[in-house]
């Protein structure tokens, strides 16, 4: 199911520096109180793992948790953090499981970089069979942008500072609901292009994509601190359980 896409050694060279400067690593204690909240010291399952940005600190807090990825580099990351997470190289498009875990969680957006509509339902169909009975599943992605586009293409500014400048392009196959999108770093002399092709995806489509495989929508919110999810949320948080007539 893997369509190649991965996280190279040049992202994993700088994931921490990225994910830091986008306020990611501030607010990974939120999505780790969330997380814990909502499974209680049992098990959790993280698919696109990374570098255990919110797994170590959920992993502290007396969950045990494993993890899914399919970037060697990023697992290296991991690896080279903590010796307390089980993680696996493998694709979370098409994966099954021993256990079955209390939580399953897919944030960050990393739930987009899977391609195709297929390759997304086939995400949550292994998840649903890797749930315990009352298992849930945590699903964090943004609200597509899609504004201010040109001829279907659009340039954003992520961040300029004395050292950097992060720019992110965008070109929209509106066939495919794919953004090829890329972010462009300048520092110093440097300059790195990293990937990150998504396929966009509304909320309602990925309760519809969801209720496909034996899921209902449980909870939404528009933020991991219990903040509504409005017209004006620019990502949501939404979690998931066996429908009632699959239970
Ligand atoms: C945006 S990062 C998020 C990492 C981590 N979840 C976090 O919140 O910091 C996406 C992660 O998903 C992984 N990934 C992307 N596509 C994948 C796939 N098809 N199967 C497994 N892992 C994948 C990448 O290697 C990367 O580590």
């Amino acid at each position: 199911m893997d369509d190649g896409f991965t996280y190279d050694d040049n992202w994993a060279s700088v994931y921490q520096k990225y994910t830091d400067m986008r306020g990611r690593i501030a607010e990974a204690h939120e999505a780790v109180a969330f997380l814990e909240r909502h499974c209680s010291g049992g098990t959790a399952l993280e698919l696109g793992i990374g570098s255990g940005r919110v797994a170590i600190p959920l992993s502290e807090r007396s969950v045990r948790v494993e993890g899914i990825d399919n970037s060697d580099s990023m697992l290296k990351l991991l690896a080279g953090r903590t010796k307390a997470i089980k993680a696996w190289q493998g694709d979370i498009a098409d994966f099954t499981c021993a256990n079955r875990y209390d939580i399953i969680y897919c944030i960050y957006n990393t739930f987009t970089l899977l391609l195709a509509r297929e390759a997304q339902i086939a995400c949550l169909r292994s998840a649903a069979s890797a749930l315990s009975q009352k298992g849930i599943l945590v699903m964090e992605f943004d609200v597509p942008a899609l504004n201010g586009f040109i001829d279907g293409q659009k340039t954003t500014t992520l961040l300029v500072d004395h050292e950097n400048t992060v720019i992110r392009t965008d070109v929209h196959d509106s066939l495919k609901q794919n953004l090829v999108s890329a972010i462009l770093w300048f520092s110093d002399t440097s300059v790195r292009r990293l990937p990150q092709p998504i396929r966009y995806v509304y909320h309602q489509e990925l309760d519809t994509m969801a209720e496909c495989v034996g899921l209902e929508l449980a909870e939404r919110w528009g933020d991991w601190t219990g903040g509504a999810f409005t017209q004006a949320s620019k990502r949501h948080i939404s979690v998931y359980r066996r429908a009632a007539s699959s239970a």
